[in-house]
């Protein structure tokens, strides 16, 4: 499958997010004296929807590019190439006040709930910065929203007054989800949501997600290395190689019978009780984490110079 194609949410929801061919490439530093220029190719032709609603899972080894989109979507990283629409937003070329006030409607939840949180800052604070910053409502709503928010994500109000360090690994997952929460944005994010939590937690957590879904109709970007937990949760999967995706399908069709030879390492990698020994046996082993800014890698990290080969042999011979 073309890595531009675009996900096919045919018949379904309109697509609420839609990214086209999106390049996020990063200049190296320069190797030596005569070596051309170079760059990391982090995402490097990325096309995918998300309908209304709806959860795609974005899987794939580390490095491959996954929190580069997600950042790239968020306009929190450089984009280099291709479009991002939100709904009838061009989030892909605003700027000023009317990035500013998109960013409502976008928000992300991070793998780690602690850094993520101003170890100073009480948990009420941390959830209200948010409407503080962007305005929303009088101060007397803003409190009301905030407690409000406090309850939907299964912490007590009267939890607002305590700080980060006073509370459990995954009631502070709950603190970023309710931050995440608070402008009431159409697209979630989550970046590893889960990944940093007791096992014991994470079903917790994902089931919380996943209620706030229905509840709120929320559209989720979600974001994990871990199969078990995508094949739980999202509509569809878009696996990640190297800055492309290199397969897409709906949930069901993907863990029946995953295409692209990349997918079938990482589905055989799921772990089960179900398939029991005679499964582990036939797990494909992984290669090494995708490295791309190695040029070994070949796919993703490419000189560029201008004038080309014929420029590099003038350097080479001016300075000389
Ligand atoms: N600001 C940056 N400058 C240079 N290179 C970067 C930058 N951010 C990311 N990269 C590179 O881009 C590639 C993709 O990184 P990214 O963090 O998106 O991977 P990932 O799939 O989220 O990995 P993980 O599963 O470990 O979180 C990596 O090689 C990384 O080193
Ligand atoms: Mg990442």
């Amino acid at each position: 499958m073309s890595a531009s194609a675009t996900l096919g949410t045919a018949g379904r929801a309109p697509a609420l997010l839609s990214v086209s061919d999106l390049k996020v490439h990063f200049p190296r530093p320069k190797q030596g004296w005569f070596k051309p220029p170079e760059v990391v190719r982090a995402v490097d032709g990325v096309s995918l929807e998300i309908a209304r609603g709806t959860t795609l899972a974005v899987v794939g080894e580390s490095g491959s590019g996954k929190t580069t989109t997600a950042l790239a979507v968020m306009r929190l990283a450089p984009v280099t190439a291709g479009s991002i629409r939100l709904g009838e937003l061009d989030l892909g070329t605003l700027e000023g006040e009317a990035l500013r006030q998109a960013r409502r409607r976008l928000q992300i939840i991070f793998q780690d709930p602690f850094s993520s949180l101003n170890p100073r800052q009480r948990a009420g604070d941390a959830v209200r910065a948010p409407l503080d910053l962007m305005g929303i409502g009088t101060p007397a709503q803003r409190t009301e929203r905030v407690a409000e928010l406090f309850t939907q994500v299964g912490l007590r109000p009267e939890q607002q007054r305590l700080f980060p360090h006073q509370f459990s690994g995954g009631q502070r997952q709950r603190i970023n989800i309710a931050r995440a929460l608070a402008t009431q944005p159409d697209l979630v994010v989550c970046d590893e949501p889960v990944s940093a939590l007791d096992v014991a937690i994470r079903a917790q957590i994902l089931n919380l997600l996943a209620r706030l879904q229905r509840e709120l109709g929320l559209t989720y970007l979600f974001i994990s290395h871990d199969m078990a937990v995508v094949e739980h949760l999202c509509d569809e999967i878009a696996v990640m190689y190297l800055g492309q995706i290199v397969e897409r399908a709906p949930r069901e069709a993907f863990f029946a019978r995953p295409l692209h030879p990349y997918s079938v390492a990482l589905n055989s990698a799921v772990p089960t009780v179900r398939g029991g020994r005679a499964r582990a046996a036939k797990r494909i082993r992984l290669g090494r984490p995708a490295e791309p800014d190695l040029s070994a890698a070949g796919l993703s990290v490419r000189g560029s110079l201008p004038g080309g080969r014929a420029g590099l042999r003038h350097r080479v011979a001016a300075a000389a």
